[in-house]
């Protein structure tokens, strides 16, 4: 079986959330189930990328916006990359440092799907499946049913992978005669409320849509900004597959961004290696109970409450340290740089993206605070799991369906609300729980054990692709 991925992210080529650490590490273990999966992705001009022996191995042209494009195909043969990935090179559009945040962020999108069929087509290569991962790439369904350029795609099986149902690529209608020619009477696949909206067009015609952990996708047929009903409509193609984690990349054994490495046996002494460095940079004292927070600053994740809750916790607890790595909304940056002042070795915060740092919090933090407002899956849990460091999260989406209150015989700490109440609550259950070392100690050992590996999860995939 033949499957190629179509994703505007990938590790480590290119990284923003866990949109790219699931498109790197799943079709590794689609590979391990006797399947072919292929990535394809934007060329983009980051220091990853630059760094590849790159390989032309096609090349073609797309008309864009009344405009003539040339496209590469690059192949990217590393040993860091255990699946095929081709990266399509579009001077002046795709060839930029940056994933996101470009004014021209549709015509991005439009221009790499339109490349993809084209060299697809043009080579002839065939593939029983071409999944689909949230709206940058959601419209091929559409294109290869109904678009007249690209015919000899139409049987071909698609998916449609919802990462996050918050972003739907929507534009204007005006813009319709940029697509490719297409059968007009289908016009009506294109919109949702009054705009072109790709997601809403991809859950119409895909062959199979699938949420990224099963509880979101029964919450978006309440609440998907707008695209609750739909989802409530095409039900009977919708499921949700929960993401797994790449544990060969996330393993505290062999991980070589750790101090110190480190297994269930020897949790106790690993973890606090890794401790004693962020204590060592971040002023923080290593006896006291270590709170981290990795992730977008953005209310999604409800980086809007931390501030508030980390001043209310440290003036009651006193005897707690919190750390923040994340960037996002400047407003919620600006509250937290401050709090560094407020409360010298009690609060500290890196504001901004690194990798390394992250490992280094997943194993040196004792509990990690996801107090999401919106998760369809997470990942940061399911690697804090694996690093020994409980988790404390909000029951939603993914969130709700990996982690279990260690009141209910679990191993972390759950709140129901998106409140600083709810946080701070929690964060003084986890205070007693540090303290009552023999469990502390117990429940660090048994997380590490769980499985949340993608071997299952990657079989439920292909489970799904025969199933169409
Ligand atoms: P989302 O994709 O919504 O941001 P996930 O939990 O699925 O959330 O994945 C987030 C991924 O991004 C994880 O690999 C996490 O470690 C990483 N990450 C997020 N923010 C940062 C940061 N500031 N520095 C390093 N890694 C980060
Ligand atoms: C999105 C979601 C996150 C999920 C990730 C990978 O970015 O916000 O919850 O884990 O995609 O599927």
């Amino acid at each position: 079986m033949k499957i190629l991925h179509t994703s505007f992210e990938c590790y480590p080529i290119a990284k923003v959330g866990g949109l790219a650490d699931v498109v790197g590490a799943l079709p590794k273990y689609q590979n391990n189930l006797n399947v072919t999966a292929t990535v394809t992705m934007p060329y983009y001009e980051n220091t990853f990328v630059k760094q590849q022996k790159l390989k032309e191995i096609s090349s073609g042209n797309i008309i864009l916006d009344a405009v003539n494009y040339d496209y590469k195909i690059l192949s990217l043969d590393s040993n860091e990359i255990p699946f095929n990935l081709y990266l399509i090179h579009i001077s002046n559009l795709l060839d930029r440092e940056q994933v996101y945040g470009y004014e021209d962020e549709t015509n991005r999108y439009l221009g790499f799907q339109f490349a993809l069929l084209d060299w697809v087509i043009k080579e002839k290569l065939s593939f029983d499946v071409i999944h689909c991962h949230d709206h940058h790439t959601a419209l091929i369904p559409f294109f290869i049913n109904y678009c007249n350029s690209y015919k000899e795609l139409k049987n071909t099986p698609t998916i449609v992978t919802i990462h996050n149902a918050q972003y739907q690529g929507h534009f204007s209608h005006e813009k319709l005669d940029v697509l490719p020619a297409f059968d007009f009477k289908h016009v009506g696949l294109l919109d949702w409320y009054g705009s072109v909206n790709p997601l809403a067009c991809g859950i119409k015609c895909a062959s199979r849509v699938n949420t990224v952990s099963p509880s979101y996708m029964e919450e978006l047929k309440e609440n998907a900004n707008g695209l609750e009903g739909l989802l409530r409509s095409e039900s009977n193609k919708c499921v949700g597959i929960l993401n797994g984690i790449d544990t060969d990349f996330w393993n505290p054994e062999t991980d070589t961004m750790l101090v110190k490495n480190y297994k269930p046996s020897t949790v106790i002494s690993g973890k606090k290696a890794n401790k004693k460095e962020l204590c060592d940079i971040y002023g923080f004292d290593i006896d006291l109970p270590l709170f981290g927070f990795i992730g977008r600053l953005v209310g999604e994740k409800s980086a809007d409450l931390l501030p508030e809750a980390i001043r209310q916790s440290i003036s009651e607890h006193k005897e707690i340290n919190i750390f923040v790595l994340g960037s996002g909304h400047k407003e919620i940056e600006n509250q937290l740089q401050p709090l560094k002042e407020e409360f010298p070795g009690k609060f500290n915060t890196h504001i901004g993206y690194d990798e390394k740092l992250s490992h280094l919090v997943y194993a040196g933090a004792d509990f990690l605070l996801m107090p999401s407002r919106v998760e369809p899956c997470g990942l940061n849990q399911m690697y804090s799991l694996r690093y020994g460091t409980l988790p404390i999260v909000r029951r939603t989406g993914g969130l709700k369906d990996t982690v279990i209150d260690i009141g209910d015989e679990g191993f972390g700490i759950c709140h129901d609300q998106a409140s600083v109440w709810d946080i701070c609550y929690s964060i003084k259950r986890g205070i007693e729980l540090y303290n009552n070392k023999n469990l502390f100690r117990r429940k660090q050992k048994q997380i590490m054990k769980i499985d949340h590996s993608w071997t299952k999860s990657a079989q439920e995939y292909i489970d799904l692709y025969k199933l169409i």
